[in-house]
């Protein structure tokens, strides 16, 4: 804040690691379901796509409970070379002189060297990284003053190709009832991305003792229509005090199409459209909208402009069909969708008649099996979804109709 007058960077914060407490708009239903897990004496698993508020949930929710507790980010197990190196990095952190053992070291010493890794050592290894959690489930409890606490593992989709760390991260997960581990209270919450991460840490242990040891809160999703709603009127109108030139219903509405109402993507383009528009005295018009789109899509997206550049160049067919198609799918509402919802989209949206063959599978598979392809296969049921969330919003925001009904670029990078 300067002189009293909120900024736009003060108001909109992408990425912030801390919660902005102001911005921070309730999700009541997940709010309450990690509440409850809270209480119960199961580990937590939280799930859902990147950007959607996994972290900003579990710190408001911890901190409104005064429950105290501590991150370790796993992204640092992928960068000291295992989960036991991410633990001591934690407890020198939290200023704990817990010496690494001489088992320990060895282990360390082999993992990292990359020596081949028997069962045994591998044992030895799970053993340690689960004698190092036990140092930082001690100090945790310490300094919470024997009171219950929290250890977050964050951004698990880091380790779940590793093999040792899934090993490590199941042994511990099985000591939970051990006395020596119990007595801290101090509970485990699991966040990361993947869909399946139960599943993913259960199959390499003794599955059915392990998936009876955690509990799933639903996924963290896009925000709701309201949720994202109530953001942006917040940003735009109680902090910032902007006006709008423009309908400013029908304006959120196209924000949320255009995000998919993903939270971290909502914050970055309205931190854009809120930069134009102060230069533009506070007011929020078509025009500010047009030039922040503009800047947030290539500055944002940049590689995922490409593939849909990629794509739409490759394109030698009549009335430009696979343009048509592309244009169809950031239509789709679906998470999973298959191709007989597409060719719906497209026939309502260039009037193609039903006796007109529009070779959709294979398109879809052309898509699928592209050099940096746009949407890939399901395991099940036969369904495609996008490579990342990120290319349907490039093509919400990035290609529009003319009159003609012809697919046109808003962007000159694409
Ligand atoms: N409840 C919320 N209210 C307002 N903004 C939010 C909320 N949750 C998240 N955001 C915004 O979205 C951004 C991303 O949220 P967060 O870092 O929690 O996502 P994440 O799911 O942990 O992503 P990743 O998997 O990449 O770590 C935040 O920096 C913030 O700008
Ligand atoms: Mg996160």
């Amino acid at each position: 804040m300067v002189f009293g007058k909120a900024r736009p960077n003060d108001v909109f914060t992408p990425r912030s690691r801390e919660i902005n407490e102001r911005m921070y708009v309730d999700r009541p239903e997940l709010e309450e379901r990690l509440e409850d897990a809270l209480r119960g004496d199961k580990y937590i698993i939280v799930h859902g796509e990147s950007g959607n508020g996994k972290t900003w949930l579990f710190k408001r929710v911890l901190a409104r409970k005064k429950v105290p507790f501590e991150v370790v980010n796993l992204a640092n197990a992928v960068l000291h070379g295992s989960l036991l190196k991410s633990f001591e990095v934690k407890l020198s952190e939290l200023g704990s002189d817990r010496p690494v053992s001489r088992t320990e070291e060895v282990d360390l010493g082999l993992r990292l060297g990359g020596t081949g890794f028997g069962g045994k050592q591998q044992t030895q290894f799970s053993f340690a990284a689960q004698s190092a959690f036990g140092a930082l489930v001690s100090h945790l409890n310490q300094k919470a003053g024997g009171k219950r606490s929290v250890l977050v593992l964050d951004n698990f989709e880091q380790i779940v190709d590793n093999l040792d760390s899934l090993k490590a991260v199941a042994s511990i997960i099985i000591s939970a009832d051990e006395e020596s581990i119990a007595k801290h209270g101090v509970k485990l919450l699991i966040v990361g991305v993947p869909r399946d991460l139960k599943q993913l840490v259960a199959k390499v242990g003794n599955a059915s003792t392990i998936a009876n040891r955690l509990i799933e809160i639903p996924e963290v999703a896009r925000m709701t229509l309201d949720e994202a709603i109530s953001l942006m009127k917040r940003g735009f109108e109680k902090e910032l005090g902007y006006s709008f030139s423009i309908d400013k219903e029908i304006f959120y509405k196209d924000v949320c199409w255009k995000t998919d109402r993903i939270a971290q993507q909502i914050h970055e383009l309205c931190l854009k459209i809120a930069l134009e528009a102060e230069r533009a005295s506070g007011v929020i018009s078509l025009a500010t909208v047009a030039k922040a789109e503009r800047k947030w899509l290539e500055e944002s997206f940049s590689s995922d402009l490409g593939v849909i550049e990629n794509l739409m160049n490759s394109i030698e067919t009549k009335v430009g069909r696979k343009n048509q198609v592309i244009y169809s799918l950031g239509r789709v509402d679906k998470e999973d969708f298959k191709h007989s919802d597409i060719e719906k989209i497209v026939r309502e949206e260039f009037n193609v008649d039903e006796g007109i063959n529009l070779n959709l599978p294979q398109m879809l598979a052309s898509f699928a099996k592209a050099e940096n392809p746009l949407i890939r296969r399901t395991p099940k049921n036969n369904a495609y979804r996008f490579v990342s969330p990120k290319l349907k919003m490039v093509i919400r925001a990035g290609l529009q109709k003319d009159s003609e009904n012809r697919v046109i670029k808003t962007v000159e990078a694409l």
